[in-house]
Order: structure tokens, then sequence, then C-alpha cells
């Protein structure tokens, strides 16, 4: 697939069909998705890749844990957005844009409640892939690598036909990952994608975001 338009096609998916994505599939991803730059070549990136009945219970075990209102520990450097801010004016329109699509009314706290569940249970993919970097690394340095390389894996399989979801929720419970599935405990656990074939039937699956054109945000110099 042409780079532009792959760049158009990949969007986040979060609605999947029950279907296996094949282990030779992510593979290839992977070896491709690895030719992302590093700062000094340092390749701080590992992968694990959890399919199946594993994912199952590992999302059962984030709601557990979401329900019972602990608080989440996530192993990167913690992202707010200042109130009134246009950064949280634009958390706030994707909000609407998919709970519209989703049918949830604002105050309807148990359908709210039910898609944020979802969220932690990597919107009921057939398989997600974990990025960790290891501890003995800077908590910031490695992400700006790292965010290259989730880009590259997420444009692969799109150009596979697969969706993806880059997700938070998906690693806001390190220690449910390490107790079920046995990640290691030293390494940070970043990142999860959710990934699979797309549900064409599922609403949220046709939210289209914008982007503020780069004429708004780009300053020349020298030209
Ligand atoms: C670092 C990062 C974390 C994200 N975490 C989540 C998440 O936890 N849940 C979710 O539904 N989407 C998550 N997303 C997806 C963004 O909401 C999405 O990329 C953004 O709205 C732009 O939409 P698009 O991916 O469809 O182009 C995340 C994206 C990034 C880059």
């Amino acid at each position: 697939m042409e780079l532009v338009a792959a760049l158009h096609k990949r969007k986040s998916i979060r609605g999947y069909l029950p279907d296996p994505v094949e282990k030779a599939l992510i593979e290839d991803i992977l070896k491709n998705a690895v030719r992302a730059p590093s700062a000094n070549n340092t390749q701080p990136w590992e992968f694990i890749v959890v399919a199946g009945q594993m994912l199952e219970q590992i999302g059962q075990e984030n709601v557990k844990r979401l329900r019972a209102m602990e608080m989440p520990a996530p192993e990167h450097p913690w992202f707010g957005w200042p109130k009134d801010s246009v950064f949280r004016q634009r958390q706030v329109d994707l909000a609407k844009e998919l709970f519209s699509l989703m049918g949830i009314e604002r105050d309807d706290k148990q359908k709210r409640d039910a898609w944020m569940e979802l969220g932690f249970r990597y919107f009921g993919a057939p398989a997600a892939i974990f990025i960790l970097a290891d501890k003995s690394l800077s908590d910031a340095g490695p992400l700006i690598d790292i965010g290259a390389v989730m880009q590259n894996i997420c444009l692969l399989a799109a150009e596979k036909g697969l969706g993806t979801c880059i997700e938070d929720q998906g690693v806001m419970y390190p220690q449910v990952l390490r107790q079920v599935a046995g990640f290691p405990q030293d390494k940070n656990i970043l990142i999860a994608i959710a990934i699979g074939w797309p549900d064409p039937a599922f609403p949220a699956n046709a939210v289209e975001t914008d982007r503020v054109q780069p004429n708004k945000i780009t300053t020349w110099m020298g030209f």
C-alpha cells in the first residue's frame, strides 16, 4: 500500500471480529516495524504479544480492578491535560463523537462504564501487542523511539487490513500483566496495541477524527 494511503487508512479500531490473527502476520508486522529509527540506534523496544484466552483473562482482571476503583499505575510518565486547554477540549470532542456513535447518553453511567471497561478488555481484540522497555533506561528517553515503532506497527497492520487501537488503558494495571501472564519485573510496560480484524458493523469504528492543519501549528523560518 502506498504510504500516504496507509497514513489515511489507519485509524483506531474499537470493535473486532472474533477471528484470530495468525501469528505469522504479527511476526511479519514486527519484522518490518523494527526498521523504526531510535536514538543512537538503541532500539529500546521489546514486545510481548498476547492472544486468546490469556488476553481475555487479563482483560477480566483489569476490569475487576477498575470496578474496585484501584488507582491506575502506568509505567510511563503520567500525562494530563490542563483544564480549559485545547488539549482537554480535543479529548472531550473525541469522547462526544464516540459516545454519539455508540448511542451513549451523557448521564447514562451504566453505558459509560461499560464503554470504559471495553477499553480495559482490549476492545475484544483477539490479540494485543505490548511494548516494553528495560527499566535501566530513563523513564522518558525511550518513549520517542517507541512512538516510532508503535506507528509502524499500526501502519503495517492497516496495510494487511488489520485494525489496531493504541491503548493506554491496556497498561494501566501492569501488575495484572505480571500476575496473569508473567510479564517481567525488570521491564516497564509502556503501551498496548489491540490488533485484530475490524468489525465493520461496530458503530465506533466509523469515527473519523480530524486534525489541526499544519499551517496553524507550523512556523517557517529562513525560507
Ligand atoms: C499514546 C496513545 C494512547 C492511547 N490510548 C487510548 C486508550 O487508552 N483508549 C482508546 O480508546 N484510544 C486510545 N488511543 C487512541 C487515540 O484516541 C486516537 O489515536 C486518537 O483519537 C486519534 O484517532 P485515530 O487513531 O482514529 O486517528 C491512544 C493513542 C495514543 C497515541
